[in-house]
């Protein structure tokens, strides 16, 4: 229920049958929730609709007026399946067609680009548009916005991230479909291509220090839109020896997914073998998340984050951010720590935040 309005919240949850669909749409009834179940198989619906007591429709992604169709009445569609870089605009134009707030779950920086391009059309149909409401990109958005929060005229930002989790097919898939562009970092606010495996560093995490290596994380984009520091670089925690080889690794992975036959052998293989972390792995997973904003006046704000295994995260985050979007006023294209602030992560169970200034 929602304690403001006394209501049932109903939204229509699309990619509901996928690995992660599934976790939101059970993280949703337990906390009152009643989302539409949606997708493009009725087959896989049913069963799932019919364990949660939910209503299902199922519409492709290339039927407009379907899509508008299954959002009368709804006000708000949380999109699940990726990758976006494929899905997100068809459910974009629905939503704006149809006057629904639209939240997604990517972590793909071109569909981050792509959701602010609507910025000004999403203000004219009075609705929200948000990108990264997982763990890719709640965790380190906030942590990016308390940063810079303390250190005004920062200039430069570091994020990093090391999750204990293992990523499901669909991660895998969107990771696959971002390799060609390889490695980024923001300089001077624009986006430039990073070798990857270059700048290999250590970072001191809450619980022990670990190496990292530079990634092209959401944050990119949306802690620009969060922070305006025009330098950032975002980095994932690897085994030293895995980080360092990335340089020569990376090109050859490259070459070969570039080729027709193995890109297919590959998606065959993921969906044979790759299935994200089990119930156990949800249970005890932890997420590290580390921060830190720098002036050239030599002010320095650091901070810390510890919150539950990444796909856990993600569905808690998920349904956190429908009850704020349905609970305010906000219309446009937003960041969730721009709409919600900074410690909106801290609303989330199991979440504890860390901070050192200088
Ligand atoms: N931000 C984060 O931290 C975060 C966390 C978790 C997941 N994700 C992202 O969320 C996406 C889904 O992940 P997952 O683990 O749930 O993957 P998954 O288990 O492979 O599920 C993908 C879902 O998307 C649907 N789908 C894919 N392409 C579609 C299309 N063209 N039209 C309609 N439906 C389509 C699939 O439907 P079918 O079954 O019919 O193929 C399935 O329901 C991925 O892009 C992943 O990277 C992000």
């Amino acid at each position: 229920m929602n304690p403001s309005t006394n209501t049932t919240p109903r939204w229509l949850l699309y990619g509901a049958t996928g690995y992660t669909g599934v976790l939101i749409a059970e993280e949703a009834v337990r906390r009152g929730h009643e989302p539409v179940l949606a997708g493009r198989s009725r087959e896989k619906l049913a069963p799932l609709a019919s364990r949660l007591g939910l209503d299902r429709v199922a519409v492709g992604l290339d039927d407009m007026r379907g899509l508008v169709s299954a959002l009368e009445g709804l006000p708000l569609v949380v999109h699940a399946a990726g990758p976006f870089v494929h899905t997100s605009e068809p459910m974009v134009q629905a939503c704006l067609s149809a006057g629904a707030h639209y939240l997604d779950i990517t972590g793909e920086i071109p569909v981050f680009e792509n959701t602010f391009r609507h910025d000004a059309e999403a203000r004219r149909r009075g609705v929200v548009l948000m990108s990264g409401v997982g763990f890719d990109v709640v965790p380190t958005d906030c942590l990016a916005r308390h940063v810079a929060e303390k250190v005004p005229g920062a200039h430069e930002l570091d994020l990093a991230i090391a999750a204990v989790s293992q990523a499901s097919a669909g991660t895998t898939k969107s990771a696959r479909e971002g390799l060609p562009s390889g490695g980024f970092v923001r300089r001077g606010g624009h986006l430039r291509p990073w070798p990857m495996g270059k700048g290999v560093r250590r970072v001191r995490f809450s619980d022990k220090e670990r190496t990292v290596v530079p990634i092209p994380w959401g944050d990119l984009v949306t802690a620009w839109h969060s922070t305006g520091i025009p330098n950032i670089t975002t980095y994932l925690a690897q085994p030293a020896a895995v980080a360092r080889a990335l340089r020569f690794t990376f090109p050859l992975l490259q070459k070969l997914v570039a080729v027709g036959a193995v890109r297919e052998q590959l998606a065959r293989l993921v969906e044979a073998h790759v299935r994200g972390p089990d119930e156990a792995l949800h249970q005890t997973g932890r997420s590290q998340v580390w921060a830190e904003a720098r002036a050239p006046d030599g002010g320095r704000a650091e901070a810390w984050l510890e919150a539950p295994e990444a796909y856990a995260f993600t569905a808690k985050a998920t349904v956190r951010a429908v009850e704020e979007v349905l609970a305010g006023a906000l219309r446009g294209a937003f960041t969730p720590a721009q709409a919600f602030g900074a410690d909106f992560v801290l609303s989330i169970e199991g979440v504890r935040r860390m901070d050192l200034s200088a």
